[in-house]
């Protein structure tokens, strides 16, 4: 099984661009070209949030239009830059299959790893947020298969990663999804976004992954001195390898169209 994950589009208004000078409509439309091309193709994509960068109903609108050339299905969970009640107008039913309790919370059955969108969007809040409703439909949805292969994926990292700019947004409800996470033996993997960087990180015997930018890196600062600027890059995301041997190994995918293929030859 191959799960393609994209996050943090942060699309702005038709012919702009994100905050006057990032290509986000572009360098979308630049990886839905490449997860087209590849081979084996992606079962689905996972679509982790901040669709739309300012929450306006026409940054989500043009972010559909784009994602709607994907060959395969693609599933979305709101972030903290995107409106919850647009995300469902315009992707309700379909990439987002199911709202209960007035949250974008749904499974995707039917595949080798089960997987569960959480919407960890508070509005007007920056940082994630479980509330008891929606960590007592987690609990209850762990609680239905404790055997399948399961992956979690959500906007916020549920943990500081060392980056004071994300860090700061903070998560309620982390410690208790963790306590959730620690009670389960299949959880493969929790697929994040929000800080902008590729991340690894062991969390409650589990893996933490975040999405790299889609040409809005996060400057890198491990002074823990709030940096404020972000570097525009090509686009990337990740690639999520479910192996024969039953490991979910993760690529990470840089769009350039500037290649050199090579042959690698041993050296006498
Ligand atoms: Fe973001
Ligand atoms: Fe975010």
């Amino acid at each position: 099984m191959l799960i393609a994950q994209i996050s943090d589009t942060h699309i702005a208004a038709a012919d702009k661009q994100t905050y006057g000078i990032v290509p986000m409509a572009e360098n979308l439309a630049r990886c839905v070209a490449h997860i087209n091309g590849l081979i084996p193709k992606p079962d689905l994509v996972l679509i982790t949030g901040d669709v739309a960068n300012d929450w306006c109903i026409d940054q989500t609108l043009r972010a559909k239009s784009i994602l709607d050339g994907l060959d395969c299905p693609y599933y979305i969970i709101p972030g903290n830059h995107d409106d919850r009640g647009h995300i469902w107008d315009v992707f309700g039913g379909k990439a987002c299959p199911e709202r209960v309790d007035g949250f974008i919370n749904y499974v995707i059955d039917g595949y080798p790893i089960r997987m569960i969108g959480i919407d960890t969007l508070e509005t007007g809040e920056s940082g994630g947020v479980l509330c008891a409703t929606r960590l007592a439909w987690i609990k209850e949805r762990l609680a239905e298969d404790q055997q399948t292969p399961t992956l979690l994926f959500m906007h916020h990292p549920p943990l500081k990663l060392g980056i004071p700019e994300t860090d700061v947004d903070g998560f309620v409800g982390s410690d208790e999804l963790g306590a959730l996470i620690a009670d389960c033996g299949n959880i493969k993997r929790v697929l994040c976004g929000h800080i902008h960087l590729l991340t690894h990180t062991l969390w409650n015997g589990t893996i933490v992954t975040t999405a790299p930018s889609m040409g809005m890196q996060l400057a890198l600062d491990l002074t823990q001195e709030k940096p404020s600027k972000f570097l525009k890059t090509k686009p990337g995301y990740l690639l999520h390898h479910l192996t024969g041997g039953g490991h979910l190994v993760t690529h990470s995918i840089l769009v350039d169209g500037n290649v050199t293929r090579y042959e690698f030859a041993e050296h006498n």
